[in-house]
């Protein structure tokens, strides 16, 4: 019997219109460009404005713009997972309102949140209903409003983050393509270095909440920083070396875009060329769970039948990983 493995077969994004860039954020912060730059890699992001605009705005716009792009029929999806650390609201899932806004009616759909390894692990388990064989196109939405949740007085993190969504359709191959081999771990003594504390079950909303900034994203950039570097590049090494990848045969790491500091160490790790990096950080910041669909569309056209691609993300939890697919098709633009 044919083997199945689960391959992305489109993607399609959504980014806001207005641009934050550094220079603005000087006039709002202490900061300036040279800084951002020289410790991040980021120039400028984009933020969604407008009133009673959430997640789901961008996902589904994404996801719109991936069944424009692939002519599916959106009742042929089976399911739609939608990758957040932003959603809509509590208790209602982000997923469901933006399943039935792109007309996917026959589908069932749920929120995957896991902080910036969101997209990463709803990777996995995207491939895994596929691979089961019980659903043949599953959606796979990555949203964040991440200035939904950033203090515009807080230098440590206002300059990283940024809003955006990707999408990518993931189907059965019987060529042997997409998700080979995935290493995902978490570790919740992570968890008092990157967080929202208020909100949620354990410290729902009040006036001392509101008082105290505790809705904003808090980092301890540095500790955040020191195991994002040893993390993603430990488990990237591991995805390669168990697969027998070498520098030669690898064409391309997707690493979450959070500080390009980050990004060159893992590189650096598995010994990969700048040239095989994918990079968007300059433009959109940290997007979350929205990274990793965003490189995928913007190097779309450069991506060839077989890559070799190593995906691999680091946040909030603490909860990391590293997934090894081929890419599944080549683009006719
Ligand atoms: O996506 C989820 C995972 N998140 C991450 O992976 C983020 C990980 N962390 C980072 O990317 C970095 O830690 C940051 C970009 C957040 C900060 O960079 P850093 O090189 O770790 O800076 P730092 O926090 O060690 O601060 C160095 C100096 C400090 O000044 P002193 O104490 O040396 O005088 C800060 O006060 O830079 C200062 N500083 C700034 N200066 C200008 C901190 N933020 C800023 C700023 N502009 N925005």
């Amino acid at each position: 019997m044919t083997q199945i493995t689960a391959a992305i077969t489109a993607v399609g994004k959504y980014l806001p219109d207005y641009i934050l860039t550094n220079a603005e954020l000087e006039t709002m912060v202490d900061t300036n460009d040279e800084w951002i730059v020289s410790r991040t890699g980021i120039k400028e992001r984009r933020i969604l404005k407008g009133e009673n605009k959430g997640s789901s705005y961008m996902a589904i716009r994404a996801a719109k713009d991936l069944i424009q792009k692939s002519k599916i029929d959106p009742k042929d999806i089976d399911l739609v997972i939608v990758a957040t650390a932003t959603p809509d609201m509590q208790a209602a899932s982000t997923a469901a309102y933006t399943a039935t806004q792109i007309g996917a009616t026959n589908a069932f759909s749920f929120d995957l949140i896991s902080a910036c390894s969101s997209f990463l692990f709803a990777m996995s388990t995207a491939a895994s209903y596929i691979e089961t064989k019980k659903y043949k196109k599953v959606l796979l939405i990555g949203a964040d409003k991440n200035s939904s949740m950033i203090d515009y007085t807080d230098r440590a993190t206002c300059i990283i983050f940024g809003d955006g969504a990707g999408a990518v359709l993931f189907e059965p191959n019987e060529e042997g393509l997409g998700l080979q081999d995935e290493v995902l771990q978490t570790d919740g003594n992570g968890r008092e270095f990157l967080q929202v504390a208020a909100g949620g079950s354990q410290l729902p909303a009040s006036s001392e909440t509101i008082a105290n900034k505790q809705h904003y994203v808090f980092q301890d950039g540095r500790t955040v920083f020191k195991y994002a570097v040893s993390k993603m590049a430990e488990v990237a090494d591991k995805i390669v070396a168990r697969n027998n990848l070498t520098k030669e045969n690898i064409d391309w790491l997707a690493a979450h875009q959070a500080n390009k500091r980050i990004i060159d160490a893992t590189a650096r790790r598995i010994g990969l060329d700048e040239k095989q990096v994918m990079l968007n950080i300059e433009k959109y910041g940290n997007t979350t769970s929205a990274t990793l669909p965003l490189l995928l569309n913007d190097y779309e056209n450069q991506l060839k039948k077989g890559d070799k691609i190593i995906f691999a993300a680091f946040g909030g939890g603490f909860s990391w990983g590293a997934i090894y697919l081929k890419w599944a098709y080549n683009t006719n633009n």
